[in-house]
């Protein structure tokens, strides 16, 4: 399929019964705010839109996450589906590569995108761990895959390598030392760092004071003991 219309469009229906039903903040609607993000960042940034949209709107087709940690049925999903709609093969490939580099693999490991198209669709997944939606989102993801919200007595870890990120089972709120404050300084494009600011700044508010309430500071003007 050569029309580009055609072809998103296709996409976007293929892509929507897919995701139908997650509660694990892998939802349709991530992968439209992602694509959103995408374009606009592609916009400012001078990056093809073409394969950013279709890239973003591919991105977490078979995420490892929900298929035993295999990270590469995803990217394979994706070449599989453009195949079908016979995209251009070098679009194909394009975006296949950016599908299979877009995840995060842990503190320790560098998940830099060689393309400015991998690097809009990667900053704007990215954003949408953080901020408001990123905190809903990590209890969601928490919820779905039986996580506490929080104990005391799980410390948050630096994972090394993807296996030992791939297998943490520990409570969201560690999520938020581990992955989602770690994110702001590893963006790669001007736009999403300048956008990722009030996001992070929220998310640190959140974190701290849920940890305030937790041990009960915002009790002592009112409480004796
Ligand atoms: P990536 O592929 O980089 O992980 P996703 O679009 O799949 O990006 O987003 C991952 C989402 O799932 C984030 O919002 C993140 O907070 C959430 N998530 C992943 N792992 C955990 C976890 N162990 N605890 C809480 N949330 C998690
Ligand atoms: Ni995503």
């Amino acid at each position: 399929m050569n029309d580009p219309t055609a072809l998103l469009e296709a996409t976007q229906a293929f892509v929507q019964a897919k995701h139908g039903s997650d509660s694990s903040g892998h939802d349709w609607w991530h992968v439209d705010r992602v694509r959103r993000m995408a374009l606009r960042l592609a916009a400012a940034e001078g990056a093809d839109p073409m394969t950013v949209e279709l890239a973003a709107l591919l991105h977490d087709i078979a995420d490892w996450k929900f298929h035993d940690g295999n990270a590469e049925i995803g990217p394979e999903a994706a070449r599989q589906w453009l195949v079908s709609q016979q995209a251009d093969a070098a679009l194909i490939q394009a975006v296949c590569e950016i599908v299979a580099g877009v995840t995060f693999k842990g503190a320790g490991v560098a998940t830099e995108m060689p393309t400015l198209e991998g690097k809009c669709v990667q900053d704007a997944d990215r954003l949408d761990a953080i901020g408001a939606i990123g905190i809903g989102r990590a209890f969601a993801f928490g919820g779905a895959f039986g996580r506490a919200m929080y104990d005391p007595e799980i410390s948050a870890q630096h994972h090394e390598d993807f296996t030992a990120y791939q297998k943490k089972s520990g409570p969201t709120l560690n999520h938020f030392p581990e992955k989602l404050f770690l994110l702001k300084d590893r963006l790669q494009t001007a736009t999403a760092h300048r956008i990722a600011e009030g996001r992070h700044r929220f998310l640190e508010e959140f974190y701290e004071r849920f940890l305030a309430e937790w041990r009960g500071d915002d009790m002592a003007e009112f409480l004796e003991c």
